[in-house]
């Protein structure tokens, strides 16, 4: 099938080159000249596992264009997907500008009947007013079209967003167009292999699957956070406490790792969006703005814990592993490290800093400053430092050697933001050592 897709972030990209893969043809549009350029010549603009080589192959098989040619490219499909970004208003709402600019440059070139379909992320209610913009320049063209608006939200996670894309467990199809509904069957059917995976319902339903989907999760991380400040108060290890609950089929393993707060591009803003969405029609999101305080004050808690060891940090010098929000990605948007770094920098203290993959994204994001380091590996960012904090969980941060650990910082001990080590084993090295929700380690160090 003909199939055009706007927007080249995470979301238009990933999907294009696998529905590209499947053997779809694909254009993707762009308004950033730079990037479609990048993407003609095999510049990926983002770090994705797997990503680069399929961009590459589907491009030179001739199934992948990138253009910057809106009108050409909404002639190429008989599906037309919107999968630009919702950044978050002032208040917390979505902002629709870029999906809306997208309908109408539809409505400005619609030649022949069409399905849209919405992959961004967007409020209940967003499928219509996409309607509604198309309709409109429709209409200051004079011409009557049939077109569809179908909401289609994605649930790849980044880091794994290939794999995701290719293999998902559900694909949600928001429609009351049975013609429409079948043609994303249709378009989907490579991905729906051995089991159905597809979920067909209406539009409002499949806008608000998106939202509940991540706001139960975010819900899981922030229950866990919770209770691991409870455990570290008390004097109970979460690690024991996560082991006991997440047997029980009903709550599950997955998602119940506490650490230092989630980030990234969706659990923070899609928490806020839908909680603005409830107020404004006229619910009480308790339990989704406990959520997002919750995660506020964990961001904080690596820092709480260095006070409370050290009592003033000033003039400190801190190893930082991990900037990005968690491993094998390059993304720093709404990151723990941020907010780290941040009081590290305002109570006085110097950060040596290693990502393996994010230095670039710090670089551009706090440029040059005389208390950060932006370091080449895990072992130069400790050369010199007074204590180690690990924020992200990269799997080269597992095992590090303790002895050594214990030779080079000045201050002999390690703040671990994702529970990466056995307290006891650091300890035994001649550390003292700090996770999120051990009481144990707290009692015999406070
Ligand atoms: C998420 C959803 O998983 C995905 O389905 C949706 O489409 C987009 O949002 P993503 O933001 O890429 O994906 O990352 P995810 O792996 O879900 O992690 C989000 C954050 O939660 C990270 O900061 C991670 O460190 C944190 N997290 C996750 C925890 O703190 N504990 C956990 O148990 C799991």
């Amino acid at each position: 099938m003909r199939v055009t897709i706007f927007g080249t972030g995470y979301v238009g990209l990933v999907t294009g080159t696998c529905l590209a893969e499947v053997g779809h043809d694909v254009v993707c549009v762009d308004i950033d000249t730079a990037k479609v350029e990048g993407l003609n010549n095999g510049v990926i603009p983002i770090y994705e596992p797997g990503l680069e080589p399929m961009v590459k192959a589907n491009h030179a098989a001739g199934r992948l264009h990138f253009t910057t040619d809106a009108a050409s490219a909404i002639e190429h499909g008989d599906v037309v997907f919107i999968a630009v970004g919702t950044p978050p208003d002032e208040d917390g709402s979505a902002d629709l500008k870029y999906v809306l600019a997208v309908a109408r440059t539809i409505g400005q070139h619609l030649q022949r009947a069409a399905v849209v379909v919405n992959k961004s992320t967007v409020p209940v209610g967003t499928a219509d007013k996409v309607r509604a913009a198309i309709a409109g320049e429709l209409q200051n063209r004079r011409t009557t079209l049939v077109f569809d608006v179908v909401s289609n939200p994605e649930f790849l996670k980044e880091g794994d967003a290939v794999n995701d894309c290719m293999r998902p467990d559900r694909i949600v199809i928001g429609t009351d167009s049975p013609a429409a509904l079948e043609k994303l069957k249709r378009l989907y059917a490579p991905f729906n292999r051995n089991h159905e995976r597809i979920v067909s319902m209406d539009v409002r339903s499949a806008e608000l699957t998106k939202y509940a989907a991540n706001a139960m999760l975010a819900t899981k991380i922030s229950f866990m956070n919770e209770i691991a400040n409870i455990a570290e108060q008390v004097g109970a290890d979460i690690e024991a406490v996560r082991q006991g609950i997440g047997s029980d089929p009903r709550i599950g393993w997955h998602f119940i790792y506490p650490g230092a707060g989630y980030g990234g591009s969706c659990f923070p803003k899609d928490v806020q969006a839908l909680a603005w969405t409830a107020q404004q029609s006229g619910c009480n999101p308790r339990l989704l703005d406990a959520v997002e305080a919750v995660n506020a004050a964990q961001k904080g808690h690596l820092f709480e814990l260095m006070t409370r060891h050290y009592g003033d940090v000033r003039g400190k010098t801190v190893a930082v592993w991990g900037l990005a929000f968690k491993p094998n990605t390059d993304d720093m948007r709404a990151a723990s490290s941020r907010t780290l770094l941040a009081q590290l920098w305002e109570a006085g203290a110097r950060v040596q800093a290693y990502d393996p993959e994010a230095t670039h994204e710090a670089q551009r994001i706090f440029g040059e400053r005389d208390d950060l380091t932006l370091c080449g590996s895990a072992g130069e960012a400790l050369r010199g430092a007074d204590a180690l904090v690990v924020v992200t969980e990269w799997k080269q941060f597992r095992s590090p050697d303790f002895g050594k650990l214990a030779a080079t910082l000045a201050d002999k001990v390690v703040f671990d933001g994702r529970n990466l080590y056995e307290p006891a084993e650091v300890e035994n090295a001649g550390l003292a050592y700090y996770g999120i929700g051990r009481g144990r380690s707290v009692r015999s160090f406070a």
